[in-house]
């Protein structure tokens, strides 16, 4: 692997930097660079969810070619790779062994070339992945969790902002957002047929991720890239890096509307106690509150052989509303029980993840571009305060989460980077650094 070295640190002010100085360079928003109509595809982070988002991408657009391709691992690129070369679309899979970059700092080497980013890699870096998207001038598709702590919260609104002011594409990976059912409940609830939301229960309990296990020639950073979904400075825990979806959800149905506190409990009481499965909880109670009296609860787990649940429970002034996304089962109803409003059996729900894809690259070529970066950075926000408060034991207001000065990246990627201690309710302080 190469750029193992990289300050981390470094790496994320200088692209914040970057994105300052190019406000005033040349609006590259419409720059689709081939004289074809060709939309030449960058993918950066070539795991699960990158492979999934290129084949979407291919899916979208018939000029869109897959043009290069950046990881931090050879491995994972090579495996990519040879899924998307075997897909339907594989004549546009055109990615030689020159234009494959490896390292934490690969999108240097794929920006000059495509038209459009994915950024798909693991969120701790996504601040930094935007920042230099936008100063390139990119159309971009961003995954969810866009940032993990406050420093980098503000990066991802000063690129936002950049973004807009250079009308470029930024498309958001959550995906809720573009699932039929869900946008036409919502609009149901916008269009006040719930009367005034009074409370939101939402859950996300699910099983654990997988880990791997440490091999011989691996440092410390590898290793903990290798699990990051176990590492609190790359994956921001479970409640930010997955159950952030519900969160947006939540921030979805509350119109933008932010919080002003919350109080949350976390623990880590079933997660073995190796060194792959890190420093993270396996369990978060979040209770949001807002200024105009609404709460909202967030109930996260990621424990085996328990039940599992994914939905939403929104409560109104007129009725309630329910939200199985996993059943899918979408409804609302008045105090009497009687339906008010279904989504019907037979209504359409195209996958939401090809809608996103389709909705991104149908902006770039009508010129009319969009930018969803304000719901992206604040639903992770609104995660990041939740943790805060489960790993200290405090109530966090949203200032103190959007001003802060947490920034979770350790200060070297070099040997000896131990794994960090598991968070002590009490005793923890927001902005430790746990690597
Ligand atoms: N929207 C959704 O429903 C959904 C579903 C799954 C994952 N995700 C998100 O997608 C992202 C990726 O998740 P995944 O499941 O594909 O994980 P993954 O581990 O399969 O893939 C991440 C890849 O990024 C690479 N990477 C890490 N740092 C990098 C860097 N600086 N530059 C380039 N590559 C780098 C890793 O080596 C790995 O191959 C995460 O943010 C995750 O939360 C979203």
């Amino acid at each position: 692997m190469n750029n193992t070295h990289t300050s981390r640190r470094t790496f994320v002010q200088t692209a914040v930097l970057a994105g300052g100085a190019t406000m005033l360079s040349t609006n590259l928003a419409s720059a689709i660079t081939s004289r074809d109509d060709r939309i030449k595809v960058g993918l950066i982070g070539c795991g699960g969810r990158g492979s999934g988002a290129a084949a979407q991408a291919l899916a979208a657009d018939k000029g869109v070619v897959i043009w290069a391709m950046a990881d931090a691992f050879q491995d994972r690129l090579d495996s990519s790779l040879a899924n998307l070369a075997q897909s339907e679309s594989k004549e546009r899979v055109q990615v030689p062994v020159e234009r494959q970059f490896i390292g934490v700092d690969a999108i240097d080497k794929v920006l000059p070339l495509v038209d459009v980013v994915l950024l798909c890699s693991t969120p701790s870096f996504r601040p930094a992945q935007l920042a230099k998207a936008v100063a390139a001038g990119k159309h971009i598709f961003c995954e969810k969790p866009v940032c993990v702590d406050s420093v980098g919260y503000r990066s991802v609104q000063e690129s936002v902002k950049f973004a807009r002011e250079k009308n470029l594409s930024l498309v958001s990976g959550f995906c809720w957002r573009s699932s039929s059912p869900e946008r036409a409940l919502v609009a149901e609830i916008h269009g006040g047929r719930l009367g005034d939301v009074v409370g939101i229960t939402a859950t996300y309990l699910t099983s654990p991720l997988g880990t791997r296990p440490r091999q011989p020639g691996w440092s410390d950073f590898e290793f903990q890239l290798r699990n990051w979904q176990h590492f609190n400075w790359l994956s921001g825990d479970h409640l930010v890096e997955q159950a952030v979806h519900s969160i947006d959800k939540i921030n979805w149905v509350m119109g933008g509307r932010h919080p002003v506190k919350c109080t949350a409990m976390g623990s880590r009481f079933c997660r073995e106690d190796k060194p792959e499965f890190g420093d993270i909880y396996d369990n978060f109670t979040v209770v949001y509150e807002y200024e105009h009296g609404p709460r909202a609860t967030m109930i996260a787990r990621q424990q085996a052989s328990c039940y599992n649940d994914n939905t939403d429970w929104i409560t109104g002034t007129k009725g309630y509303a329910w939200i199985n996304g996993w059943a899918p089962t979408h409804w609302i109803k008045d105090y009497t029980g009687k339906t008010m409003w279904a989504y019907p059996k037979d209504g359409p729900t195209p996958n939401m993840y090809q809608v996103e894809h389709d909705t991104l690259f149908k902006s770039i070529r009508d010129g009319r571009s969009m930018n969803e970066g304000e719901f992206m950075a604040d639903s992770c926000l609104m995660a990041i305060m939740g943790r805060m408060s489960a790993y200290t034991g405090r109530q966090i207001t949203w200032e103190e989460a959007a001003t802060g000065l947490e920034n979770l990246t350790p200060a070297s990627l070099v040997d000896p980077m131990p794994v960090g201690k598991v968070p002590h309710p009490g005793t923890t302080h927001v902005g430790a650094t746990t690597s």
